[in-house]
């Protein structure tokens, strides 16, 4: 149908644009500021070239990849974001499915509109992530429910101490908490597929989508004011925080939005099972470095601590240039979500299916058998001119 015009990931965006209110695809697409983070994250990998190898039996490839002891059928999973379910009907049940019939990592934010236990039943090997609330009490309740719902594996974003001035949802019209106005109606009106696909089915369902995950209590409707204060009121959270997370979550941590090489060993130091190298995908400090620049210096800080990163990756080559440079595995954020938007379930499959096949030629063409056995030496940093 529709979705085999998608030929790559980033053949999504304009189909998702096509489908979306523009505030909610403006919500996806966007950044902070001047979106020179977002643009860095492009070029990065740009800057890098590979250096194949030839005449090697590469029939025996593939794509799997092992994380925490767990086999994975690609080096790739799909990044926390929030209001999944605005973007497409039970948006994070569909990428939740799709990425356990793929057997791919799926992490839910913690600004999710679908309650982590439904989410969980839907993929029992899914991730969470976490936005802490400012007080400890409410972190413990936090952590609580998402241990008591059985999640293995918590993520806590790092790099959101306040919101990020994203001036691209204002001019869009699109706020947190969202406040109903005659543009947003007209902007749904005309997208009729998603107004009755995912607005109305959402309202039939579960009514006034609430944010359910942010907080132990209760779901906050996205329509109400305390919502930003609950978001604001994380500016003191500090190591300490990491530290008694760490003491009461038993299961796997980690450690997402960091830059600097010494934050990965502080956060090693603090208990952390991996760090997640991220600018957020742009969307939190305008000017922030590309992760994949700071990538090689944090894995030197890291030592047997894994270097997850995301940030960018559109193909199977950027899936590689950051394994090569030391990231043991890779998310992919916004392309995910407007396949969701696209086709649902099946649209993130689709996107899933495409990106893992080109990783499959990839390997071929570069000469290797498995994403783990690309080395240093299988990329070459085009601005030094000269192997
Ligand atoms: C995000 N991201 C994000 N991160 C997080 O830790 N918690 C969250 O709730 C969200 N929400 C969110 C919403 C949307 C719409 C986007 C696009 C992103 C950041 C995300 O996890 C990831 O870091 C980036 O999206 C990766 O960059 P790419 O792949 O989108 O370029």
């Amino acid at each position: 149908k529709r979705l085999v015009r998608a030929l790559c990931l980033d053949d999504f965006e304009p189909m998702a644009r096509a489908h979306l209110p523009r505030p909610i695809f403006g919500y996806v697409a966007g950044a902070a500021e001047r979106n020179a983070s977002l643009e860095d994250n492009h070029r990065a990998f740009c800057e890098w070239g590979f250096v194949p190898r030839i005449l090697r039996d590469v029939s025996r490839r593939d794509p799997a990849a092992t994380l925490f002891g767990r086999r994975w059928s690609a080096p790739f999973g799909i990044a926390p974001m929030g209001l999944a379910a605005l973007v497409a009907y039970r948006g994070d049940i569909a990428l939740a499915e799709a990425a356990k019939a793929a057997n791919i990592p799926f992490v839910l934010s913690g600004s999710s509109l679908i309650r982590l236990e439904e989410v969980i039943a839907a993929n029992p090997e899914a991730w969470f992530q976490a936005y802490l609330p400012g007080a400890a009490e409410r972190i413990e309740k936090l952590i609580d429910r998402v241990a008591a719902a059985g999640f293995g594996t918590l993520l806590v974003t790092v790099d959101t101490a306040v919101l990020p001035s994203r001036e691209n949802n204002v001019r869009n019209g699109f706020s947190t908490p969202l406040r109903p106005s005659l543009r947003l109606a007209w902007d749904g009106l005309i997208k009729p597929r998603w107004l009755i696909g995912t607005w109305f089915r959402t309202l039939a369902r579960y009514g006034m989508p609430h944010f359910e995950n942010s907080f132990a209590e209760r779901g906050v409707p996205i329509l109400a004011r305390n919502v930003l204060r609950d978001f604001t009121a994380r500016d003191h959270l500090n190591w300490e925080h990491l530290a008694l997370i760490r003491r009461r979550w038993k299961g796997r941590l980690l450690v997402k939005g960091i830059l600097h090489p010494e934050d990965a060993r502080l956060a090693r130091e603090h208990g952390a099972d991996a760090v997640i190298v991220s600018n957020h995908g742009g969307r939190q400090l305008d000017g922030s470095v590309s992760p994949l620049r700071v990538l090689p210096a944090v894995v030197a800080a890291s030592g047997d601590m894994p270097v997850l990163f995301d940030g960018g990756v559109r193909r199977g080559t950027d899936v590689l240039k950051a394994m090569a440079l030391g990231a043991r595995f890779v998310f992919v954020g916004r392309p995910m979500l407007y396949a969701a938007a696209v086709g649902g379930a099946e649209g993130v499959g689709h996107a899933i299916a495409l990106l893992r096949g080109e990783l499959d030629r990839d390997l071929a063409l570069l000469g290797i058998d498995t994403p783990a056995s690309l080395g240093r030496d299988s990329v070459f940093r085009l601005a030094d001119g000269l192997l």
